[in-house]
């Protein structure tokens, strides 16, 4: 995730800000830059690659002067470069600003600036807040920003400075957070607070549609809206370093698990059309009439990613009426596959640079076959190669356990699938709508779930010494179970097995026995009383039965030893709540064998080996 390190006083304002990025490292970037009143004007310096690039260009040709603003950038919009690097300004260098998340306007407003004779020099869409500011300025730059803020729709948060009035800084916070700190003569802003650590523990954590101005005697909140002020208690930390980065949370896995209600939203921004709630993706390079003739899709990752592919593939064949099939990649890159004129090859990839996911990526390619790519990296190898790129824009994931480029990446396959049958004309536009609207209700139903773990808290407590257990579920449940299987192996070592439930009877019933745990999902209606048939089997040989089910449903508890509700939606878009609660059972289970979360055994990030 991008960061955000902003700064007025009386000291070097190059040096802390540029000390700040170094605290917001571990966050993932790819450019980074700084901007500073200098007592020649409002100066920068951006460089795409790590902060020591950034420096190397400052030695010499420092920055001096007390307020700045500073941004370690992710790319978004537009590929890692020194061009596509915040600080962006105007073209008379007089405004700047730094920018976390998504405007999804921004084609409207570039537009509107581009026929008023405005010429943008990046890709990305911060540069049309640049230009926005010189256009409305008024004299007054709290007003000014007040009135481009309105302009803006997206989740966001800014830093903006002016060299019209030196003596401040504007911060504003729509959905990404933002923090201001108060310190002894001076103030900051930070996308965390490991950015302003060093220098206060006194901050204010800006809520949804907060302004803050920093001036060297203190810091003013207002509603970004009205302009009412708003009065609140300084919090003071007392976090450490560690924790700090962390976001309060004990591991990174945990803070990633929480993010994804946030997450979840910027995958669905721009995509969602705010009235008509249809699917847009612009970032499709394919006619619609290309995209019409495929009459065949092989979806190809590994690991967690793969099995967001399955949700694809049940997605997209319900939806779309295209079959689908799902492969490893280690497999399908030496399986010699059967593609049709207009196969479509669909690789899943959060860090976008796993080997047998790339290769498999190449071998299609060379079989002349169109690759989309929905990958989390902008930049990555996976993105770089294939013909067309969904980007998952999860934000850096930093735990080894993948969660929040899962659930992005299954809303983001949705997505794809969605517009797929707008396209093609398999779902009516109120079908669409019905199924958009419900997903823009995600993200707080994430965060509902993640209100009330303790239930789940409690059955990870008993499991922590079992032997082997099992995830069963029929159709998109059982896709789910695979992720939770995986999840529970990789960070608890505890031996756990999916099954599609149907199957179980055909020789692994073998296995079930007096009080091994069984966690069932049963949140799909048409298949709902196979499932509970299948229940019944394994409590017959003794299992002990979580179930998992979408609220409302009452038969479930007659056939489990408990139950766990997950808020209402429509069936199809279960996966992205049901995982939720096998991610914290996985969590909570790790914790309670004492091991790393963030970092298990025998795992890397990254594979990129065979
Ligand atoms: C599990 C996990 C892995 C990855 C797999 C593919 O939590 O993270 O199973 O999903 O290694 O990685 P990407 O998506 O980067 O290709």
């Amino acid at each position: 995730m991008c960061g955000i390190v902003g700064y007025i006083g009386e000291k070097n304002a190059q040096e802390i800000i540029v000390g700040g990025l170094r605290k917001l490292e571990y966050r993932g970037y790819d450019s980074a830059g700084v901007a500073v009143l200098t007592k020649d004007g409002l100066s920068y310096e951006k460089a795409k690659g790590r902060l020591a690039v950034l420096e190397e260009r400052l030695e010499g040709n420092a920055l001096i002067g007390n307020a700045g603003i500073g941004h370690t950038r992710w790319a978004t919009h537009g590929k890692p470069s020194d061009e596509n690097a915040h600080p962006h300004t105007d073209a008379k260098t007089k405004f700047a600003v730094v920018h976390n998340g998504i405007i999804e306007n921004f084609l409207e407003i570039k537009e509107e600036l581009i026929a008023k004779g405005y010429t943008f020099v990046s890709e990305t869409d911060t540069e049309v807040i640049a230009h926005l500011l010189a256009d409305t300025y008024n004299g007054d730059i709290v007003a000014t920003a007040q009135k481009v803020v309105g302009r803006m729709r997206g989740a966001y948060a800014l830093g903006i400075m002016t060299e019209h009035e030196p003596d401040k800084l504007v911060a504003v916070r729509l959905a990404s957070p933002l923090i201001v700190g108060v310190g002894n003569g001076e103030s900051f802003i930070g996308s965390d607070i490991p950015a302003m650590l060093e220098h206060t523990r006194d901050v204010y954590i800006l809520n949804e549609g907060e302004m803050a101005v920093l001036t060297r005697e203190g810091v003013e909140l207002f509603d970004a809206q009205s302009g009412e002020k708003i009065e609140r208690e300084i919090f003071h930390v007392d976090w450490d370093l560690v924790q700090a980065e962390k976001g309060g949370f004990d591991s990174f896995m945990l803070k990633e698990i929480h993010d994804q209600p946030q997450a979840v939203r910027e995958t669905m921004g721009a995509r969602i059309h705010p009235e008509t709630k249809k699917v847009v993706m612009p970032e499709l390079k394919m006619s619609e009439a290309e995209l019409k003739a495929i009459d065949h899709i092989y979806i190809v990752a590994c690991g967690t990613s793969m099995h967001a592919g399955l949700v694809a593939k049940d997605v997209i064949e319900k939806l779309v009426r295209v079959p689908v099939e799902v492969a490893i990649a280690s497999e399908f890159r030496y399986r010699d596959p059967i593609y049709t004129p207009n196969t479509l090859v669909i690789v899943i990839s959060q860090s976008g640079e796993t080997a047998d996911t790339l290769a498999a990526l190449r071998e299609a390619k060379k079989s002349g076959v169109k690759v989309l790519a929905v990958t989390n990296v902008v930049g990555s190898s996976v993105a770089r190669e294939a013909d067309e790129v969904v980007f998952t824009w999860a934000g850096p994931e930093i735990a080894v356990a993948s969660t929040k480029a899962y659930t992005c990446q299954v809303v983001a396959l949705y997505l794809f699938a969605l517009y797929y049958a707008q396209v093609k004309g398999t779902q009516t536009d109120a079908q669409i709508a019905e199924i958009t609207e419900h997903m823009l209700q995600l993200p707080g139903k994430i965060a509902d779930i993640l209100k009330h773990t303790e239930e789940i808290r409690v059955f990870a407590e008993g499991i922590k010494d079992v032997q082997s257990l099992f995830f069963i579920g029929r159709g998109l449940d059982y896709a789910v179970t695979l992720e939770g299987s995986l999840k529970l192996k990789e960070i608890s070592y505890i031996h756990s097995e999916a099954y599609a439930a149907g199957e179980l009877k055909h020789g692994t019933l073998a296995l079930i026995e007096d009080n091994v745990p069984v966690i069932a999902l049963a949140t799909q209606p048409d298949i709902f009383e196979k499932m509970v048939s299948n229940i019944v089997e394994v409590k017959a040989r003794g299992a002990h039965v979580l179930g998992i089910a979408l609220e409302g449903n009452t038969e479930l508890a007659k056939s489990v030893d408990q139950v766990i509700t997950i808020p209402e939606t429509l069936p199809i878009l279960a996966p992205v709540l049901t995982v939720i609660p096998l991610q914290m059972l996985s969590y909570y289970a790790s914790l309670a064998r004492g091991n790393d979360v963030d970092k298990p055994r025998n795992l890397a990030k990254s594979v990129t080996v065979e």
